[in-house]
């Protein structure tokens, strides 16, 4: 938060600096004031220096003051809302318990489905439109911008403008429930080519898929009925419960920020993901034989 990589954040900052400081002068001028009582002869002063002091510490200060920095922060919210310009990406974010649906539209296209990842252009104005599926949860990139809330029923807007590349940490800031803590999302501010070739290829159905002889792994996935709750583009699991998968292998992290992406974790999260996210909404698959979790994962990480 104090180190911030947008523009909205870099205000939040400057802000919170301005007020610490006027809170320390406050703080400071307090602590001499009350010093100075315990250590000052009584009836030191005349009465009308000592309803002076009072009345220009006790109340000309603070409205100064604090009316200066309530100025200050009230001139920013505008500022906030709309950084400038007409924004170039559009993303819909639905929080749902307990992972992030993240969702591009692309002119003519089907809308590109992901999980647990944005990806924004460095130096351009994104709007993202934040939805809930089911409780209010709220979306928080600490580096980025400041926090909105998404409630069930309402589409509430943030603008972002990312100045940095990097991978930026992104966290639910609302209560919403058991796995509330492991609600984060991995935002991604790349080069606006990079940005572009990402999008055109999360665009394609999964790489390898469509039209070629099923791997041992794409029909274990198919089995054990995967597809009820994922989506795999170009095959034919279509659920929508639960995160689109179709270019799973391509994301930072898995379960919402609470693994990283590896073959490995891939097999620890379909056999104990109760172990690893309690309150999660998916099924324990450790009945399966551990070859065939091993083939599942292995086609999971061919999803780049
Ligand atoms: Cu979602 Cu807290």
């Amino acid at each position: 938060m104090l180190s911030p990589a947008g523009t909205g954040a870099d205000r939040i900052a400057e802000l919170f600096w301005w007020m610490l400081a006027g809170g320390l002068v406050i703080w400071v001028a307090v602590v001499a004031l009350g010093v100075y009582a315990v250590r000052a002869r009584p009836h030191r002063h005349s009465p009308k220096v000592s309803t002076s002091l009072i009345v220009g510490g006790g109340v000309v200060l603070p409205v100064v003051l604090l009316t200066a920095l309530l100025w200050y922060g009230l001139k920013l919210i505008p500022t906030l809302q709309m950084p400038g310009g007409e924004p170039q990406v559009r993303v819909v974010v639905t929080g749902e318990q307990w992972w992030w649906r993240v969702r591009y539209r692309a002119a003519g296209a089907d809308p590109i489905e992901l999980a647990n990842e944005i990806r924004l252009p460095v130096g351009a104005t994104s709007e993202l439109l934040l939805e809930s599926a089911d409780v209010i949860h709220s979306l928080w990139i600490p580096a980025i911008a400041g926090k909105v809330d998404m409630i069930p029923g309402r589409t509430n807007r943030l603008i972002v403008q990312p100045t940095e590349t990097g991978v930026f940490r992104g966290v639910c800031a609302e209560y919403c429930g058991t796995a509330h803590a492991a609600m984060e999302f991995s935002a991604v501010v790349m080069e606006p080519e990079a940005f572009a070739d990402w999008l055109a290829a999360q665009a394609q159905p999964a790489i390898g898929v469509e039209g070629a002889e099923p791997t041992a792994g794409e029909t274990g996935f198919l089995a054990n009925g995967c597809g009820a709750c994922h989506r795999i583009r170009g095959t034919a699991a279509d659920g929508r419960l639960g995160p689109d998968l179709t270019h799973v292998a391509s994301r930072v992290g898995l379960a919402a920020g609470v693994l990283p992406n590896r073959r490995e974790t891939l097999k620890r999260w379909i056999r104990e993901p109760h172990a690893l996210k309690p309150g999660v909404r998916m099924p324990a698959f450790d009945m399966l034989p551990e070859p065939e979790i091993e083939q599942i994962a292995a086609f999971l990480d061919s999803l780049q």
